[in-house]
């Protein structure tokens, strides 16, 4: 079997650099595009710092600009304290020499799933908006795509961004409830496992010896990530969410998955709870326990490939 056919759905964000060096190194991946999403930076900079990483890491692939707002009113803030006001923690902005291709997300999405039926994996690691635009766009959508394996969402694990929700399902809480419901396949990656994948600084220490220049850009960017850790108590690292997304894509024996139907909570104090639906819908696969210490060191060890 040949590299898997991936689009990464990404508002980078530090841990979505992290994600996004990792598939790029990763023989088992044909990154087929990026599109983007606001989240923790507005769309633009998501924008402008996935061309950024890409050039970083030598790969010529298309960057789809996506939505700038979520559904229906929800209001939107970034999540400036996490990752800083541009995206990267406390590096400095670069504007790239690359430019965002013509397409939307929704439209690029749609179309590679249409040109490559059941083939097509789509990783989300931001909020649902690209996605369920794309669900609307193409009512095929969801019969195309092979997979979509989704950072978000939280079962047993509470939330991170409001004590009910994750932040890329609180962003968006109408949007994910459409692809939860939308009966395409959805395996979701959330806190019950992502917050048992860690690394420390010196984790990052190792990654910027092994990798000075791309490993390096991370350790800086993961000084200002693990700073946040710290000050919400999490004194034993920071979660590599989204890299666990892109682990479980190319490695899902690593995950252990129980097929629950997923609804989202879409308002008042609970918005963006992701919890058990009794309406008949489709389940979705929702990895509940992680080989943590395995996926730590694939990802370690991958990132060690880069320069
Ligand atoms: C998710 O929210 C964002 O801050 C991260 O990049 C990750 O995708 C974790 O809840
Ligand atoms: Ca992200």
């Amino acid at each position: 079997m040949g590299p898997i056919k991936l689009v990464i759905d990404t508002d980078p964000g530090i841990d979505d650099a992290m994600a996004i060096f990792l598939a790029a190194v990763s023989a088992d991946i044909e990154l087929l595009g990026l599109t983007t999403i606001f989240g923790n930076v507005t769309t633009d900079i998501a924008t402008r710092n996935a061309l950024r990483l890409l050039e970083a890491a030598g790969v010529d692939a298309p960057v789809a600009p996506g939505a700038a707002m979520p559904w229906g009113d929800w209001p939107f803030e970034p999540s400036w304290e996490v990752h800083g006001r541009e995206g990267f923690g406390d590096i400095e902005p670069v504007t790239p020499v690359t430019v965002p291709v013509g397409e939307s997300a929704a439209e690029l999405l749609t179309r590679l799933a249409r040109e490559f039926p059941g083939e097509l994996v789509v990783c989300p690691l931001g909020p649902l908006t690209n996605i369920a635009d794309a669900l609307v766009r193409d009512p095929g959508f969801a019969g195309n795509v092979a997979r979509i394996v989704l950072m978000g969402g939280s079962l047993d694990e509470g939330g991170n961004i409001t004590p009910h929700a994750e932040a890329n399902i609180y962003h968006d809480p109408q949007a994910a409830e459409a692809v939860f419901a939308s009966g395409a396949p959805v395996e979701m990656v959330g806190l019950d496992v992502t917050h048992r994948v860690t690394c420390t600084e010196e984790d990052f220490d190792q990654i910027a010896e092994a990798s000075p220049e791309l490993g390096g850009m991370l350790k800086r960017m993961s000084e200002y990530y693990l700073k946040f850790y710290r000050s919400v108590g999490k004194l034993d690292g920071c979660s590599l969410h989204d890299p666990a997304a892109i682990i479980a894509c190319t490695h899902p024996h690593l995950f252990e998955t129980r097929d629950v139907p997923i609804r989202v909570v879409t308002s008042g104090e609970e918005a963006g709870r992701t919890e058990a639906a009794e309406d008949g819908r489709k389940p979705t696969k929702v990895c509940v326990t992680v080989q943590g210490p395995e996926v730590k060191q694939l990802f370690l060890d991958r990132l060690a490939q880069l320069p």
